[in-house]
């Protein structure tokens, strides 16, 4: 139940001794993502991320209006539904071949490792194939994303200096891997994202190979490790909720309300921690002033009573979900739609092909990141 969220929902919006403020509630984060006065753009931070460094123009992600609105409407063109009919409705059955090839290879094992036997590899293959990698270079790939994400939660007072040395590595490699896959998709034509981005004369011109990179990169890193988690700590949810487990066996569209319900009682992004205040803002009764960081206690604000009705249970039929997990406004996750498939299909599929699962640790190992939640195993048994 997060016992240290409801401490920190006493005092909704808290001052830090470093001058950031924490916010923990669901009505003011959710009014601070809509509010214009923040800002996304990592050159303004206070305490920006050590993997920020090294990035000739920052993703849009990473930036505010009118440089986020018009590389997001670019790149979204082409990206999928609820927006355009792109690449991801399409994409279904690919999706769906992807995971039993995955879950054929589960086949004589005693046990099962839900994150490195299917989890971790299903969004990477995913990615590749929306991207246009070529089959033989996809190893390659994951081993840069690997790195990649490995990366994310650096700490430079407990990691090695070698951990953020290889995800900055394998962030050059990838990008100048990309930029020559670039080079041979222009004037060429094709279906993929990265041929239907090189020759696109939108209303917004035309992106420029170092734009079109920086999406696709943008891409691999905001969708990999979150879906792995949506994905891991669905099961798990699952083998701790039996019944659901059963129900969902038998119900096969109980997965929509449940994928939501699981993105706000176990959301794989707790934290948005890169906003800054471009002037005073107030919220409820603080002020906070400007330039000060603020980090948006977004998995806290998903649990907060004052919202949702008994917020610590479980519940798929929940009505009214509107979690914060792809978070809100202008920033909303992009990926959202392939998440949720992504999610959907493989949810659907574990429950059908494993034959009696149980749990081999509860709990397991979790990932070590304040930000990002998540097992590092999941060890899963099925009967004898
Ligand atoms: C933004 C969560 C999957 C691409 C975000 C944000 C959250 C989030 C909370 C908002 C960040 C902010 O406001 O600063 C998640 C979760 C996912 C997921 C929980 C999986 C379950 C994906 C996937 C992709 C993706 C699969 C793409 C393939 C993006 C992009 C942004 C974003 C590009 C930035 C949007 C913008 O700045 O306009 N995501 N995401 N995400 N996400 Fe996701």
């Amino acid at each position: 139940p997060y016992p240290l969220y409801a401490e920190l929902r006493e005092t909704p919006v808290a001052a830090q001794e470093d001058g950031s403020y924490v916010v923990s509630t669901y009505r003011e984060i959710a009014d601070l993502l809509h509010n214009p006065h923040l800002s996304s753009d990592v050159r303004n931070l206070s305490h920006p991320m050590p993997t920020h460094e090294g990035d000739a123009t920052p993703a849009f992600i990473n930036l505010d209006p009118p440089e986020h609105d018009r590389l997001r409407r670019m790149a979204m063109r082409h990206f999928g539904p609820p927006h355009t009919p792109g690449l991801v409705a399409g994409a279904e059955g690919d999706l769906t071949a992807i995971v039993g090839t995955l879950i054929d290879g589960f086949a004589g094992k005693e046990q099962i490792d839900i994150v490195d036997d299917f989890a971790y590899p299903f969004p990477v293959s995913v990615i590749c194939h929306l991207l246009g990698v070529p089959r033989e270079d996809e190893p390659r790939f994951h081993l840069w994303v690997e790195a990649l994400v490995d990366s994310i939660d650096y700490n430079p007072e407990t990691d090695p200096k070698e951990k953020l040395e290889n995800g900055l590595q394998a962030r050059k490699d990838l990008r100048r891997y990309l930029g020559g896959l670039l080079e041979k998709r222009h004037g060429r034509p094709g279906d993929d994202l990265l041929t239907r981005m090189a020759n696109d004369d939108g209303p917004d011109g035309r992106m420029t190979d170092e734009e079109i990179v920086s999406t696709a990169n943008l891409l691999l890193i905001a969708g990999h490790e979150t879906t792995v988690n949506l994905i891991t700590n669905g099961m798990l949810t699952l083998l701790r909720h039996p019944q659901v487990l059963r129900r969902l066996r038998e119900e096969p569209d109980l997965v929509v309300p449940l994928v939501e319900e699981l993105l706000r009682y176990e959301p794989p992004v707790h934290i948005i921690p890169w906003r800054a205040a471009y002037s005073d803002i107030t919220v409820g009764d603080t002020v906070i002033p400007k330039g000060s960081q603020i980090m948006l206690m977004l998995a806290s604000g998903s649990r907060d009573p004052n919202r949702f009705h008994e917020p610590d249970r479980f519940d798929p039929d929940r009505r009214d979900i509107q979690h914060l997990g792809f978070g809100s406004g202008i920033h909303l996750c992009f990926g959202g739609p392939l998440a949720r498939l992504e999610t959907q299909i493989a949810l659907t599929a574990l429950v059908r092909h494993l034959d009696g699962p149980r749990l081999v640790t509860d709990p397991p190992p979790y990932r070590r990141s304040p930000i990002l939640r998540g097992p590092v195993h999941l060890l899963v048994e099925q009967q004898a």
